[in-house]
């Protein structure tokens, strides 16, 4: 009889995020200050990253994403929810155990200028962190170190002398993730890494990202408001809405067939390459604005701005998130009886007439961008 091999169990997420809260109090008073209310900026999420793997977050400007990446690191404490990287939940953490770990998980900034120190040259940049957290073996080391990650990003080492404002965005966005990757993390969050670039360059990064996970075998976190660079470098994509995921599907499951009807909304937007679909291109608006995440809708929180939503339930009942197909979970009421065509969408006029409201004329504004002119299905060049 031949043996019948043991199935090698799964290994665990590099990160799992569970029921995480931040909400920040808003303070009002003049001598003493009251706390009034707060500002759900995430107000329950899950979600786990494989090893190695991509997980990509969209949504729109202010619904929470860079605040959920800095609590992962945690630069923002919790409200509730846990944080468990690598098997450890980082909120039981203090002192060494604490520094280690954050040094496993680093962050790429949307403003490449913003975040590095002017007066500092690229040299004392990429060692100031190998000092502080005592790698590199020496003066001779660390030399040796900063080189190697400069060819790791592709920039000459006569950069070492030269400041960052000496560099084009794009070659800044490099020092940084040189910065990032100098102590050899694990996981990378990068928080909006090309927004602040030209479309050519954007490209080159995302590719420099791409190389840099499959030689060093990292993990990251992309945040983007971009759905053409999510869509090229994610696994998995998470649509985020005013705090709380709305969708969650492996990356091609959700441009092919999105059902959440604000994910729906958001690939709308995006323009196709082909002139003839292009042409008869749905797109669908939404009416009004974000609303507030101090004072979110009832129910389910998109029921302001769905052209599906249905009385009374939409309005009072909160959509969980549950499994519609194989690892796509969708949070909303009546998302079989949409994708089926049972349910027919009502014009952005005709919600924002009953909401009392206005149409955006485009629908998703902050998702879309240059990079999105190129259509979701351009591959990417690399240079
Ligand atoms: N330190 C803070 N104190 C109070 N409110 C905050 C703080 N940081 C963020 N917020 C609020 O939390 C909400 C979410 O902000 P966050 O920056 O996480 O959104 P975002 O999705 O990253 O937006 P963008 O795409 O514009 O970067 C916003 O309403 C923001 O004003
Ligand atoms: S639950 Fe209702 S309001 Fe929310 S997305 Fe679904 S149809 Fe729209
Ligand atoms: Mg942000």
């Amino acid at each position: 009889m031949t043996a019948v091999p043991a199935e090698t169990p799964p290994a665990d997420p590099l990160l799992r995020v569970e029921g995480l809260q931040v909400h920040f109090p808003i303070k009002r008073g003049l001598f003493v200050d009251r706390t009034v209310g707060h500002v759900r900026a995430v107000d329950g999420v899950d979600l786990s990253i494989e090893r190695g793997s991509t997980y990509g977050l969209v949504g729109e400007s202010g619904c929470g994403k860079s605040t959920l990446g800095r609590a992962v690191l945690r630069l923002v404490e919790p409200t509730a929810g846990r944080v468990v990287f690598d098997g450890t939940d980082v909120a039981s953490l203090s002192g060494e155990p604490l520094r280690t770990i954050r040094r496993r998980m680093q962050m790429v900034f949307q403003d490449p200028l913003g975040s590095l120190d002017p007066r500092q040259n690229v040299e004392s940049l990429l060692s100031e962190p190998l000092h502080a957290h005592g790698l590199g073996g020496g003066k001779q080391g660390i030399a040796e170190r900063i080189r190697t990650l400069l060819d790791a990003v592709g920039l000459p080492s006569a950069a070492l002398r030269r400041y960052p404002h000496e560099f084009s965005g794009g070659q800044r966005q490099r020092i940084g993730i040189a910065r990032a990757i100098a102590l050899e993390p694990d996981l990378l969050i990068a928080d909006e890494p090309v927004s602040a670039l030209d479309v050519s360059v954007q490209a080159q990064v995302v590719n420099l990202l791409e190389e840099l996970q499959e030689r060093l075998g990292l993990t990251y976190l992309v945040i983007a408001h971009d759905l053409a660079v999510v869509k090229h470098i994610s696994d998995v994509v998470g649509v985020m809405y005013l705090g709380s995921l709305v969708e969650q599907a492996p990356s091609e499951v959700l441009y092919a067939e999105p059902l959440h009807p604000y994910s729906r909304a958001l690939m709308s937007a995006v323009p196709v390459p082909d002139p003839v679909v292009e042409e008869t291109r749905e797109r669908i608006l939404l009416a009004g604005d974000l609303p507030s995440p101090a004072n979110p809708p009832s129910g389910c929180r998109f029921h302001t701005r769905c052209p599906w939503r249905q009385e009374t339930r939409c309005d009072d009942e909160v959509p969980v998130l549950r499994e519609l197909g194989p690892a796509h979970l969708v949070s909303c009421h009546w998302a079989e009886e949409i994708r089926d065509g049972v349910l027919r969408p009502r014009s952005a006029e005709e919600v924002a007439a009953t909401m009392g409201v206005s149409v955006r004329p485009t629908g998703v504004g902050d998702i879309e961008s240059d990079a999105l002119v190129q259509g979701i299905d351009a591959p990417i060049e690399r240079t």
